[in-house]
């Protein structure tokens, strides 16, 4: 079977639904960022910080490439990934691209008090969900298909997943 991949910018759930959604179908469930902190042996704010954005996408992009090799697995990609013309060519390649998508209120509310989230570890992170959102807008509507999940809880998103690839 081709890969299912989730991308859609932080806070839209994509860890929760593809997390769930492996489970469901028996796949395995592949998290970019966390083969990058393990590869790194460093948290995602902790590379941001000590070796800066530039160096984070380097990596992420020799990550998504080796995903995009393996077959059968899901794989949620950290909300710049497919901002990288190279990302998303290998990504689509290796399966369908399902976009998650959500209001900037909700992504607030869903990314609020954590601090992992280096881009949105600011002082108007408001501000800064709205500008990346309508930066990356474009990227995001290249993805096969797309979800609103402002009203869906996490079982909801993945039956529509389900649907969507069936
Ligand atoms: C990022 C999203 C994060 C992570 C990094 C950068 C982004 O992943 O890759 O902090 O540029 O939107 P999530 O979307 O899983 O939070």
């Amino acid at each position: 079977m081709r890969n299912i991949i989730l991308v859609g910018f932080m806070g839209t759930g994509k860890s929760a639904a593809g997390r769930l959604l492996a489970e469901k179908l028996n796949m395995d469930f592949v998290e970019l960022d966390e083969i990058i902190e393990t590869r790194e042996k460093m948290s995602i704010k902790d590379i941001f910080e000590k070796k800066g954005e530039p160096y984070f996408r380097l990596v992420e992009k020799e990550v998504a490439k080796k995903a995009s090799s393996r077959k059968n697995i899901i794989i949620s990609a950290g909300g710049g990934a497919i901002v990288d013309e190279e990302n998303f060519k290998n990504l689509k390649q290796s399966g369908t691209i399902i976009c998650l998508k959500a209001s900037p209120a909700t992504i607030l509310k869903r990314t609020k008090g954590l601090e992992n989230r280096p881009l949105l570890n600011i002082p108007d992170p408001k501000k800064q969900i709205e500008e990346l959102l309508r930066k990356r807008e474009a990227y995001y509507n290249k993805a096969d298909f797309s979800i609103e999940t402002d009203n869906l809880s996490v079982d909801e998103v993945v039956i529509e997943i389900i649907a969507l690839i069936a």
